[in-house]
């Protein structure tokens, strides 16, 4: 649990366009937000989620993967910056790598990612568009723990939304882009305030102001 004079560090893993990062920017500057991002780091010198970071006043650190042999000794570089700038949470915000097993052990149970469908259905990438190849009536977005496996990780918040007759995938993904905004926030919001408990592969979201129920030993406080 952190306090608002101590906010939990967020190390932010980005790759792209950054919306998502520019959502929790924004929520870490309203009072009273327990969380702070420390670092934004990308595998992708361009991408926009860098200047949304440096627009912010926060360090922007692009680590080129080409500069690493293989997977492992990345993420392990990746771990490095992270730990260096005490992070307490590692938020995956559109970072289009697998993490490596390394990487999960290291922040094991303190990695959150938003993915764009109602998980368990349709991991991987464009979730969108595979929703509306399937012909579902409603899709969504989900923020889950990360785990060693792809989009498989246990869930902490979703929220659907419709699926029109006549949309595209740039009017679905837009629809359902509004709901991992809002999201998002939220999720790291609970986190920080010690209020995710993960049993199995469930995440039981306890309710503001009421004291921890004392979790079995089988159960581990995020
Ligand atoms: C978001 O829609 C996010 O859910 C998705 O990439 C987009 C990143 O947008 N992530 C995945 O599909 C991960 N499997 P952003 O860079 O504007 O936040």
């Amino acid at each position: 649990m952190t306090s608002a004079a101590t906010p939990l560090g967020l190390g932010v893993l980005a790759s792209g366009r950054g919306s998502n990062l520019q959502a929790i920017l924004e929520a870490c500057a309203r009072p009273g937000f327990p969380a702070r991002v420390v670092v934004v780091v990308s595998d992708r010198e361009r991408a926009q989620a860098l200047d949304r970071a440096r627009a912010a006043g926060v360090e922007a650190r692009f680590v080129n993967p080409k500069d690493f042999p293989d997977r492992e000794a990345y993420d392990l570089a990746l771990v490095r910056e992270l730990e260096a700038r005490r992070a307490g949470l590692v938020c995956l915000a559109g970072f289009m790598r697998i993490l490596t097993a390394g990487f999960v052990r290291a922040y094991a149970g303190r990695i959150l990612n938003v993915h764009p469908s109602l998980l368990p259905a349709f991991p991987g990438l464009a979730a969108q568009r595979q929703a509306l190849e399937y012909g579902v009536k409603l899709a969504g977005a989900t923020v889950h723990v990360v785990d060693e496996g792809v989009d498989t990780g246990p869930v902490v918040l979703q929220s659907s939304v419709p699926v029109h007759p006549d949309d595209t995938e740039e009017s679905l993904s837009a629809r359902i882009l509004v709901e991992e905004h809002r999201l998002y926030p939220e999720a790291i919001r609970l986190f920080a305030e010690g209020r995710l408990t993960i049993s199995g592969r469930k995440v039981v979201v306890r309710a503001a102001g009421r004291p921890g129920a004392g979790a079995p030993a089988s159960e581990a406080s995020l």
